[in-house]
């Protein structure tokens, strides 16, 4: 089986509103995505197909068909369109990043026949997105910077210089590290989201930056005894996150520079 990525690029403007709930239950749950006069983005879609490479073509499929498909059924429906107003579908429910996503996967799931859709994954900005796969999944994009020093009290000095290299310097180093954190579950009809964004903001914020930004890691109870590596911070920031109690956190995924990256799902494989 190949998988095969194809992109696009549209812009479109919505806004949120739930017509059954008050005027101040939209103002608290949507906050400014809930000014009616909309607001836009630059949405970057990914849409994945898997399927068996034709022996005369070499093709999973013709990407100039696939092009073409997602033209017609996805950009022409939402390019420079006010979802909420101009998109039928969104009369229905709101226009949130799973909902677009889910809509882009009814409109092309039914069309595919040689190479079958395996995954859309839309970008509504470059720190949030969403992936549909017949269960959505969000994505957000967060950042904190901090200190540390590799150095294990039970090596030799010799060993963790060994080891560790330039990183055991003790005076430390530190990282502009990038935090992405995915939670998984059924989007509320209420809503439109798998949560709410400013819930998940709220807790990675508090639980997570306020308490690792600008810290020198070695410093912290947290990693007393423990090697503040990035795996190791992985581990702790995943079981930190587990207590978020609007939806269920499926993983973590840290850069601690543009060059290393580390993903951590409590022990379970990372889902493709
Ligand atoms: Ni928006």
């Amino acid at each position: 089986m190949i998988y095969l990525t194809r992109k696009a690029e549209f812009s479109a403007s919505h806004y949120y509103h739930n017509s059954e709930l008050s005027a101040e239950e939209n103002k608290r749950i949507f906050g400014k995505c809930n000014n009616p006069h909309g607001h836009g983005h630059n949405y970057v879609l990914e849409v994945t197909v898997k399927g068996i490479v034709d022996s005369r073509t070499g093709f999973v499929i013709d990407l100039k068909e696939l092009k073409e498909l997602m033209n017609r059924e996805v950009i022409e429906a939402v390019d420079h369109r006010f979802l909420n107003k101009e998109v039928a579908e969104f009369q229905e429910c709101q226009p949130t990043t799973e909902n677009v996503a889910i809509f882009i996967w009814n409109r092309l799931q039914p069309k595919l026949h040689v190479a079958r859709l395996h995954r859309i994954r839309l970008y509504e900005t470059p720190d949030l997105f969403v992936d549909y796969c017949g269960e959505a999944s969000l994505t957000r994009r967060y950042l904190f910077c901090a200190s540390h020093r590799l150095h294990c009290d039970s090596m030799s000095a010799e060993e963790n210089l060994a080891v560790y290299g330039k990183c055991n310097n003790p005076h430390g180093h530190g990282h502009n590290y990038a935090l992405e954190v995915t939670v998984t579950g059924p989007v509320d009809p209420a809503t439109g989201m798998v949560c709410n964004l400013a819930d998940l903001d709220a807790f990675v914020n508090e639980k997570i930056v306020e308490r690792f930004g600008h810290e020198n890691l070695n410093t912290l109870l947290e990693f007393e005894g423990v090697v503040p590596t990035t795996e190791n911070l992985c581990i702790e920031i995943y079981s930190i996150l587990k207590g978020f109690p609007h939806a269920a956190i499926e993983k973590v995924r840290m850069e601690e520079t543009a060059l290393n990256s580390f993903e951590y799902a409590g022990g379970r494989e990372i889902r493709p």
